[in-house]
């Protein structure tokens, strides 16, 4: 895994939203994962403003989110599809045919997987990842004991999920107990991932994905596998990093080594 430790959030998201930047103008017609969540949010508004004023263009790009509520319309207002419309899609010039995320909403979400899965084949595999990480080490809603050889399915959200979660819903019990969500499996088939983690409540999650065992435990752990990982983190969420010399020797500032 490569390991880059900015100095605050707004550089950490800067250095992600570089790498999403470089893959777009490289490839214009590179497939990306696409993440939700509050840490997204800050490398969206970076996105939409290189778009703005540097002319970065997704017109060829094809985008495949990695998660969805089930029981919500992509209408809803705390749907996934809401959040990546108001975040990111409506202010860049990305196709809305080739922007997917999981049918949440579908009478047989099961099939709606299976879908999704042959969709990612279909568009030739996702050249780029991102993804955030949860507090309990969860990678799209692959909670802790999630397989590691797991595809785009139905999972059950954790209380821990719920709550974390709870503040977008009227309360928690409108909270959604389900989602689809890309597997570890669909995950790690992607052919680079970069994973951005800020703030010290992510920095025990972390250290368990980046130093600790391979484990279902924390699904994170799992990128260790990951031939292309990149984790980029503000000074807080490696708070709790072991060889935090070593990472900042090999990436002096998060900046690239003469080897990458
Ligand atoms: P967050 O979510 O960015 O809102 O913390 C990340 C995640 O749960 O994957």
């Amino acid at each position: 895994m490569k390991v880059l430790i900015l100095p605050d959030e707004q550089a950490a998201m800067q250095r992600a939203a570089d790498i999403v930047a470089r893959t777009v103008t490289a490839t214009p017609d590179a497939v990306l994962g696409l993440a939700t969540g509050g840490t997204m949010l800050p490398l969206y508004e970076a996105l939409a403003q290189r778009h703005r004023e540097d002319g970065l263009s997704f017109t060829k790009t094809t985008s495949f989110n990695l998660d969805e509520y089930i029981g919500l319309a992509p209408d809803h207002p705390c749907s996934y599809h809401s959040y990546m419309q108001e975040a990111f899609f409506r202010h860049v010039d990305i196709d809305p045919a080739r922007a997917h995320l999981p049918k949440g909403d579908a009478p047989d979400p099961q099939a709606a997987s299976l879908e999704y899965e042959a969709l990612i084949a279909a568009a030739g595999g996702i050249d780029l990842q991102l993804l955030g990480i949860g507090q309990n080490g969860h990678i799209g809603f692959n909670e802790p004991t999630a397989s590691l050889g797991s595809r785009t399915r139905v999972k059950t959200l954790t209380t821990s999920t719920r709550r974390a979660n709870q503040r977008y819903f009227a309360s928690f019990e409108d909270t959604p107990r389900y989602a689809i969500t890309m597997g570890v499996a669909t995950i790690l088939a992607s052919r680079a991932c970069v994973l951005l983690a800020t703030g010290d409540a992510k920095a025990d999650a972390v250290m368990r994905m980046v130093e600790g065992p391979l484990s279902a435990a924390c699904p994170a752990s799992a990128l260790q596998l990951h031939a292309s990982a990149t984790v980029i983190l503000d000074k807080a969420a490696a708070g709790a990093l072991t060889f935090t010399d070593y990472y900042e020797n090999v990436h002096p500032g998060g900046r690239d080594s003469a080897f990458d």
